[in-house]
C-alpha cells in the first residue's frame, strides 16, 4: 500500500473524482490548486484532493474510493494520511459533506466533529440534484478536525 502526491496531469484521476463529487465544473475549482493524493495497493483504490483555504485552514474538496473497493478501510486510511500530512500545516482541516448518516460516520469515526452548516449549498452551486445514499442534497455540512495546540 501506497499513497503518493501526484503532482501533474490531475485529470486523468478525474473518473473516480467524479464518484466523490459528480459534477466536472466543480472539480474543476479545485483540482489546480488543491493537492492531489492517490492510494495504491495493486491498482488505485483512493483519491482525495485538499486546498488551502485561510492561512490556519486546510479543507478536503474530494474523497472517493472506487466502488468495488467502498467499505474496506482505503478511504480511513487517505483520511488519517492526510490528517497527519497537514498536521503541521494549519490549526484545522475542514471537509464539507451532503447531510448523509453514512458519509458524516465516515468522518466522525476519524475524529471529525460538526462545525457548521452552508444552507442550500448543493441547490445554489450544482446545475442537477445530488443524491447520495437515497437523499436529494441540499445543504452543506462542515466538519472540522482541529490540531491541538496550534
Ligand atoms: C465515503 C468513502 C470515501 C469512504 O471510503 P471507503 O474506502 O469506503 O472507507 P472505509 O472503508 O475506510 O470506511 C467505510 C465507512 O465509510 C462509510 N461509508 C460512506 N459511504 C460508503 C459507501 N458508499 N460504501 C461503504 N462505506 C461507506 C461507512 O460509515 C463505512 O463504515 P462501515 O464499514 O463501518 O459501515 C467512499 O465510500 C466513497 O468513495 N463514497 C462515494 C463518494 C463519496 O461519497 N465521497 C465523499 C464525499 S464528501
Amino acid at each position: 500500500m501506497k499513497i503518493t502526491k501526484i503532482p501533474e496531469d490531475k485529470k486523468q484521476y478525474l473518473d473516480i473524482l467524479l464518484l466523490g463529487d459528480e459534477q466536472e465544473s466543480m472539480i474543476e475549482t479545485y483540482l489546480d490548486r488543491g493537492d492531489l493524493f492517490a492510494l495504491y495497493d495493486d491498482d488505485l483504490k483512493t483519491v482525495c484532493v485538499v486546498t488551502k483555504e485561510t492561512e490556519t485552514a486546510h479543507e478536503i474538496k474530494n474523497i472517493a474510493t472506487r466502488e468495488e473497493y467502498q467499505g474496506k478501510g482505503y478511504g480511513s486510511l487517505m483520511l488519517n494520511y492526510v490528517i497527519d500530512h497537514y498536521k503541521d500545516k494549519c490549526a484545522a482541516l475542514y471537509v464539507g459533506t451532503g447531510n448523509t448518516e453514512r458519509t458524516l460516520s465516515f468522518y466522525r469515526k476519524n475524529g471529525f466533529e460538526y462545525s457548521h452548516t452552508v444552507k442550500d449549498f448543493f441547490t445554489k452551486h450544482y446545475d442537477h440534484v445530488i443524491v447520495d445514499d437515497g437523499v436529494p442534497l441540499r445543504d452543506m455540512i462542515y466538519l472540522k478536525r482541529e490540531y491541538g495546540g496550534k
